[in-house]
């Protein structure tokens, strides 16, 4: 593997140093990107000492160096995973070709459109969560936010060195789009909807680690898949980070809901909001919210866009190379959901362009891995109540459902019904404020707010009361 020079500007394992073209095109972007970090990235926290995981090479090595770093010294780097000598295109129209070094000229523009895509959501996340620092419930949780942070960072970066070194002018011109979009502003938003909504708090924080990070995970692992060799070794790369980033998020519920447990037990009572803890009911509610907002992020049931990336060979199904079948699904089909008055159906369509679907049940079936451990946890306390995932019809705005009122549990009802029930389903203003009064600051080391309970181990071997943040 390519070794890693400390003293470069931009630590890579893409030789930069043979590409001037390449390295002039980053180090003009570096001082932009460094500019919107420090505007947008994390609130308050710029100068202090975080005990972070930085990336310094792909092996096993050096992917995971830990130590105390100011945020804006981070070494956000350009890392792909090795190549696989022979790779071939492993799906569509192309499949059985060498894989493209170059982009192939006929697919440019869709390629960079889902580049595009893909990185503007990275920064996104930075700008939605920075001010989440001042109300966290520990400093371990502030270290796990701002390596999360970090980490988005560096997937940017991870974009724009492909955007850069394969699209040359235009492709600068999107590396620079990218640091000027915002989350939530009404004249230049970023792309995707979930992205441009508030995370007000940690508990909608932990649920968008969860659920709408997790939208991330699937659709760079569909990346990774692609025959566009270099934006599939990024991916491949990116997504050993992301799975620390699903952690913070199935951890984080999971404590939340080990502390909800704990104070019933101890009073002999549901309402734990009286005793400064978030009960099950306003869980249940913040899940169907988050899980209902990132299943629209798949797109629609039907969709001929997904159908071409996957003809193209530019985006795979997940785990496209241990399925057994053709690889071309010019005949198959797939089971998509329907709605038939007010019955929920399937009905058999033809794959190609039931692909979004598709990564939406291998999403859904891993977002249930996640809700099944929680209800471990109740169990685990004698606590007769199951966390849920909603309906994919419920509260959807793309797609089949988008039209129609759907209960969390699959019923398609009628707007009445809906108006007179949607508080018992979504978090309500009243909800909201309320978790909103328990976020204050903990940061005492070792010290953890009241409504979460402590992790089972601390991070990289270190004890739960390290000093993972310097605040003095
Ligand atoms: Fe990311
Ligand atoms: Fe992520």
């Amino acid at each position: 593997m390519a070794g890693i020079d400390y003293l470069e500007r931009i630590p890579n394992n893409v030789d930069l140093a043979e590409n001037r073209r390449l390295q002039r095109a980053l180090e003009e972007w570096q001082p932009k990107f460094l500019e919107w970090w420090r505007d947008m990235g994390p609130d308050g926290f710029q100068a202090k000492d975080v005990y972070l995981r930085t990336a310094v090479s792909v092996d096993a090595q050096g992917w995971a160096k830990f130590g105390y770093v100011k945020m804006p010294e981070y070494r956000w780097g350009i890392f792909l995973a090795e190549p696989e000598p022979g790779r071939q295109i492993n799906f569509g129209d192309h499949k059985g070709d060498p894989a493209w070094q170059e982009v192939p000229g006929e697919y440019r523009g869709v390629l960079r459109r889902l580049i595009v895509t893909q990185g503007d959501t990275e920064p996104a996340s930075v700008e939605q969560q920075r001010h989440l620092g001042s109300t966290c419930p520990s400093l371990y949780d502030l270290r796990n936010l701002f390596q999360v942070n970090v980490e988005e960072g560096r997937h940017l970066w991870a974009m724009v060195y492909l955007l850069d070194a394969y699209f040359g002018r235009d492709g600068r011109e999107e590396s620079e789009a990218l640091l000027q979009r915002r989350s939530g502003d009404p004249d230049k938003p970023r792309i995707l909807g979930a992205f441009n909504e508030k995370t007000p708090d940690w508990l909608s924080y932990l649920m968008f680690c969860f659920f709408t990070d997790r939208d991330g995970k699937y659709q760079l692992a569909s990346l990774a898949e692609s025959g566009f060799d270099p934006l599939s070794r990024t991916c491949r790369f990116m997504l050993t980070e992301e799975a620390h980033h699903m952690f913070v998020g199935e951890t984080g519920i999971g404590r939340i809901v080990q502390r909800t447990c704990e104070l019933m037990k101890e009073h002999g009572t549901d309402d734990v909001r009286r005793h400064g803890a978030i009960d099950l009911a306003t869980i249940q509610k913040y899940i169907n919210f988050h899980c209902s907002v990132s299943l629209d992020l798949f797109g629609s049931e039907i969709s001929t866009n997904a159908a071409n990336f996957y003809t193209m060979g530019l985006k795979g199904r997940f785990e496209e190379t241990k399925k057994a079948d053709d690889h071309r699904l010019k005949d198959a089909t797939y089971l998509v959901n329907e709605l038939v008055g007010d019955a929920v159906a399937t009905r058999e369509e033809p794959a190609l362009v039931s692909l979004n679907e598709r990564l939406r049940d291998d999403y859904v079936a891993d977002c249930q891995r996640g809700v099944t451990r929680w209800n471990q946890v109740l169990r685990s306390h004698g606590i007769d109540f199951e966390l849920s995932l909603p309906h994919r019809g419920f509260h959807r705005a793309i797609g089949v459902f988008a039209e129609a009122r759907v209960s969390p549990d699959g019923r398609a009802i009628s707007q009445a019904e809906w108006d007179a029930r949607h508080r018992e389903w979504l978090p309500t203003e009243e909800d909201r404020a309320f978790v909103a009064s328990l976020m204050y600051g903990v940061t005492a080391p070792g010290k953890f707010a009241n409504w979460m309970a402590p992790p089972a181990r601390g991070i990289n071997g270190q004890p739960i009361d390290f000093e993972y943040v310097r605040l003095a």
